[in-house]
């Protein structure tokens, strides 16, 4: 079957071999970390790479090479390789296309443990780091250096959604001889697809939308057959690789990605729209309202303005910490990207470890809240919202 033919969400339900010879329906689950040959020869052949076949699910393993394969159709990349976590993916992206002397341009917006990756590690291993906003193309354009290698961002951005031109980051990084990498975990393919708008490498959090319901830890890296085989060689070596019983629940997750992104975004956008009205709050940060600066970007390069926003109350953080506290079922948590509503408080937790002058400077004031909206009824979650915000 050429799965590429088909829709996206077709790819996501059906794509790939799943099916065992015992005829299941839904995906096999190969539960193994080893796999057993009918011949001393045969294992000679498999470790020689002279048969094709499956040797050790560090290596290869089939539920995960199914949902490798859907993943990368929905992405439109030659390519998916899945990782144990995001962080894993970004990791592995580094390790296997850099080396001492290079030198990466990031948006200053990026998530927090890929600061501490890139600061901490890659620094450590000789490799060069700028940040730069993340859509001030001025800026990106004066950070390449002779020995830039990879731009890396994500868009639209954690808290703020400011939204990232791919097309103009990735024709600098071309000019300059670099990969262009883009942390689709926001968007997810069912709302963006880097590859389209010339991005090299596109790189997930599966434990976020691709999931979908907080069961599992993941991610991939998805590009071209010979940058992802760089990647693949890595975690080969080193073992970041994702667990068959987490790719089975990714391709749970696959299969309803572009129903949920829908209605996470429909749910998003009415909150915007309701946020805006109440006196409380001073500013709404969500790229699908027409006052955002990244919302004709953002119509351009997605199909549907995602499930994460966030704004500001009057008062500061007692005011924000007010409103939080107030709510009885949303979760109070930093992880997004769920069936269940989460809201967290940017300045106290995931950005908790700037400067206040890197805080002012990328927009993390104290009354700050950000929610990444799950499926719950949308009148529930503005009345657990509703209760704090009206009594401030
Ligand atoms: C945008 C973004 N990228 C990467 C990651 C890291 O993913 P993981 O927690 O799966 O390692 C996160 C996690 O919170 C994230 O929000």
């Amino acid at each position: 079957m050429n799965w590429q033919d088909k829709g996206q969400a077709t790819a996501a339900i059906r794509a790939g071999e799943p099916r065992s010879d015992q005829g299941e329906h839904a995906e096999a689950l190969y539960l193994t970390s080893s796999f057993v040959f009918d011949s001393a020869a045969q294992a000679a052949a498999r470790f020689s790479g002279d048969e094709a076949g499956n040797v050790y699910s560090r290596y290869t393993n089939p539920t995960v090479a199914t949902f490798e394969q859907r993943l990368a159709l929905m992405e439109g990349t030659a390519r998916t390789v899945g990782t144990s976590s995001g962080m894993a993916a970004i990791l592995s992206t580094c390790m296997a296309l850099l080396e001492a002397g290079d030198h990466i341009i990031a948006s200053r917006s990026i998530f927090g443990s890929t600061t501490v990756l890139f600061n901490k590690y890659m620094q450590k291993f000789g490799v060069d780091i700028t940040y730069v906003d993340l859509t001030d193309l001025g800026a990106w354009k004066s950070a390449v250096t002779a020995r830039t290698r990879l731009l890396f961002a994500e868009t639209p951005s954690n808290p703020l959604n400011e939204v990232a031109d791919i097309s103009q980051l990735a024709q600098i990084a071309h000019d300059a001889g670099a990969w262009l990498a883009i942390d689709n975990c926001f968007c997810t393919p069912a709302l963006q697809r880097p590859v389209d708008f010339g991005a090299d490498l596109v790189i997930h959090s599966a434990t976020k939308f691709i999931d979908g319901q907080g069961r599992a830890m993941g991610g991939a890296v998805c590009g071209s057959d010979e940058l992802v085989e760089e990647v693949v060689g890595f975690l080969r070596s080193a073992g970041p690789t994702m667990s068959p019983f987490n790719a089975w629940v990714f391709l749970k997750g696959l299969e309803t990605l572009k129903l949920r992104m829908q209605a996470h975004c429909d749910s998003a956008e009415e909150l915007a729209h309701w946020l805006k009205e109440q006196p409380a709050v001073t500013q709404v940060h969500y790229c699908g309202l027409p006052e955002h600066p990244g919302y004709a970007l953002a119509g351009k390069q997605q199909s549907g303005f995602g499930g994460v926003l966030s704004f500001v109350v009057k008062g500061g953080q007692r005011a924000a910490w007010h409103v939080i506290d107030e709510t009885e079922f949303l979760s109070i948590t930093a992880n997004l990207g769920d069936a269940k509503t989460t809201v967290t408080h940017p300045a106290t937790t995931t950005h908790g470890r700037l400067s206040d002058e890197d805080k002012a400077r990328s927009g993390i004031e104290d009354g700050l809240i950000r929610v990444a909206v799950g499926l719950e009824d949308i009148a529930d979650i503005k009345a657990d919202l509703r209760r704090g915000l009206s009594t401030l």
